[in-house]
């Protein structure tokens, strides 16, 4: 039995089993994303992760809910960051679908997307390459065969990072892809400006691990990469693949002395592990001159989340 055939088996069982992912939620209108202070806000983006889009189309009117709830607001939101695990078995179908929702927001709205480890893990070459071909047509980057890349917005430097090969659950990052990340980190905070981060896979020891997933961290690199986020000042580094929930997990201090944070975002489609487990949440962030602002949202429903766990607020160091 070829791949194709044993996965494409695997799917048809596990859609059997789960009628519940059918449903198609309503954004509401009556409460939209509202900042803390709008008038001096320097740069703003939402944040989710772990689609895992299947082949359905109650799935895809699911993820289009974060563009309604984005657009439903008057804030100017600059950016939409996927942290990985885009499809759920790596389908093309499945990316058709992602894409042809992301595709219609291109215009109005930055999007950021990377590989997880269910877009790399059986199609290695043929989901990055779909995957960097929309980078490429968002951003309007040169990637060449780069599987990671770095763009500005409204001054603020992004840094998306993902795995160079295939692999099962965490991430290959290659010397070069570390000293593009050293490099642009330090172009990114030489004014004092905070930087972010984002790949699908979270440093070990972080968030739970390994408690929460014994092999659920980024990898053979994980020490190297944190060594370089550690060296600056003001680094938010955003990931998925936990599908944690809102809780005591959310938030791990990586360097307190240096101010670099990481956020591990829930997962989107399916219900999360901990806390608050609603599909849907992602988290907003308000970057202001002297501070950051976290703040989760259920972008499924067009909620407001709240209780503990739901507002990280971080002063910028000088
Ligand atoms: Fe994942």
């Amino acid at each position: 039995m070829s791949a194709e055939i044993f996965i494409d088996k695997y799917v048809k069982q596990f859609k059997a089993m789960s009628p519940k992912y059918d449903v198609v939620y309503e954004v509401s209108k009556d409460e939209p994303i509202v900042f803390e202070d709008s008038s001096i806000v320097k740069l703003s983006f939402a944040a989710i992760a772990d689609t895992h889009l299947p082949d359905r189309e109650s799935a895809e009117k699911n993820l289009e809910n974060t563009f309604f709830d984005i657009f439903n607001s008057k804030e100017k939101i600059d950016a939409l960051l996927m942290a990985g695990d885009i499809a759920d078995y790596g389908f093309n179908s499945e990316y058709n679908r992602f894409f042809g929702v992301f595709d219609k927001y291109r215009n109005k709205i930055k999007l950021l997307v990377t590989m997880g480890n269910h877009d790399a893990r059986f199609f290695f070459n043929k989901n990055s390459k779909i995957v960097m071909k929309k980078v490429k047509e968002y951003l309007g980057l040169k990637t060449d065969t780069k599987t990671y890349y770095s763009c500005d917005i409204n001054g603020y430097t992004f840094i998306v990072l993902s795995t160079e090969k295939r692999v099962l659950e965490k991430a290959h990052i290659n010397p070069e892809q570390i000293a593009f990340l050293d490099s642009e980190l330090k172009r990114g905070t030489k004014d004092g400006k905070p930087c972010f981060v984002m790949c699908h896979q979270p440093f070990a020891f972080t968030h739970g691990l390994p408690e929460v997933w014994k092999t659920g961290d980024m990898g053979e690199q994980n020490d190297e990469v944190r060594a370089v986020m550690e060296k600056y000042k003001n680094v938010f580094f955003i990931n998925g693949h936990l599908h944690g929930g809102v809780c005591d997990k959310v938030e791990a201090v990586l360097n307190k002395e240096n101010n670099v944070v990481s956020i591990s975002i829930p997962g989107y489609r399916k219900e999360n592990n901990f806390g608050i487990t609603d599909a849907g949440v992602g988290y907003y962030c308000e970057v202001y001159s002297d501070k950051v602002i976290f703040k989760a949202r259920n972008f499924l429903t067009g909620k407001n989340v709240t209780g503990e766990y739901t507002r990280f607020e971080y002063k910028l160091l000088p």
